[in-house]
């Protein structure tokens, strides 16, 4: 039975991901979520062949407990769950800038980890045109863009911003670039038939949880007057439609071949990827240092 897992699936994209999935008949979806009553609460809502798994991705050792307590053949993982914390530094469990943990360290920790489970199945990634500094509708939000400079730098939460919101922005939009880059360099590593690894750039997705750190004034703005202009501004979704694109990444046939892709919210190749993500120097550098800090390695093929 294709399986799925979906991390940070109790609301927003990640749920409609998993409602998309699940509507498919004989898919099984896993809501990988730290929540395991809300978990069981959605499972019960999708019907289907849906269960629940606990997963907190701020603690690398409940990470690490997920893989080892997953036994069997995977045909997709989601690395869905996400945080935009803009008030303040906060820290997981391990120490590390909480943003950089569970955006991107927990998301790599547990692609790695499932690898040995994900023979002929996929890894989605899950990036922002926040990453992009030329993206205008990013810049007009306050973001500048991703700033990488090193894992161990943005683990030990140093960033050059003066203001917190910016320090969350930065943080946000390096971890969604770190996601993408990611997947692109994994795909060079890891043939598409072995693994294929894709990242959805799922657009601007006003109404969903990922303002909650945000000041009220703000928070009421993302939930009802940026949700009712969105369909009027560019690069703008819904966790509906983006859903639907995360599927027919998950299961179209067609489109292995093109691991390593980012795609946008319309399954098209994503226009909004700043070159500078697709430099394999980069690439290396990001996941050698990644795994360097997290003390693992890919699994021989
Ligand atoms: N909304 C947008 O405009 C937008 C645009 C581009 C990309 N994205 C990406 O889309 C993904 C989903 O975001 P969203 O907008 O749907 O936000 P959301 O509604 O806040 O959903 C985020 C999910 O991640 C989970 N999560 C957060 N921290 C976690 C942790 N430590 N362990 C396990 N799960 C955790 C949350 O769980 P709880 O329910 O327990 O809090 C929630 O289910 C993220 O990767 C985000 O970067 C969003």
């Amino acid at each position: 039975m294709p399986t799925t897992i979906v991390t940070g699936s109790t609301q927003g994209l990640g749920l409609a991901i998993a409602q998309a999935l699940a509507a498919q008949p004989g898919h099984r979806v896993v809501l990988a979520v730290r929540d395991a009553a809300r978990g069981e609460s959605v499972a019960r809502s999708l019907g289907g062949d849906a269960e629940v798994r606990r997963l907190d991705c701020a603690s690398l050792a409940d990470v690490r407990r997920f893989v080892a307590e997953w036994n069997e053949p995977l045909t997709g993982l989601v690395n869905n769950a996400g945080l935009q914390q803009v008030a303040g530094t906060q820290r997981s469990a391990d120490g590390w800038e909480e943003t950089l943990a569970v955006n991107h360290l927990a998301a790599t920790e547990l692609a790695v980890g499932l690898l040995p489970h994900l023979g002929g199945g996929r890894v989605l990634f899950i990036g922002s045109g926040t990453h992009n500094p030329e993206n205008r509708t990013a810049t007009v939000f306050g973001f500048r863009g991703a700033r990488f400079t090193s894992i161990d730098a943005l683990a030990r939460g140093e960033c050059d911003a003066t203001s917190e919101r910016q320090r969350g922005f930065d943080r946000y939009a390096t971890s969604k670039l770190l996601n993408m880059v990611t997947a692109m360099e994994l795909a060079r590593r890891i043939p598409a038939k072995r693994t294929a690894f894709f990242t959805l750039d799922p657009g601007l997705m006003a109404g969903t949880g990922l303002a909650r750190t945000a000041p009220a004034p703000v928070r009421v703005l993302w939930s009802t007057l940026l949700r009712w202009i969105s369909p009027l501004l560019p690069d703008t979704s819904t966790p509906e439609r983006s859903a639907t694109a995360a599927s027919w990444l998950l299961t179209d046939p067609g489109v292995v071949a093109r691991s390593g892709e980012v795609f946008d919210f319309a399954c098209r190749p994503s226009s909004r990827v700043w070159p500078a993500a697709r430099d394999p120097e980069l690439g290396r550098r990001a996941l050698d240092e990644t795994l360097a800090l997290l003390g693992t390695a890919l699994p021989a093929s």
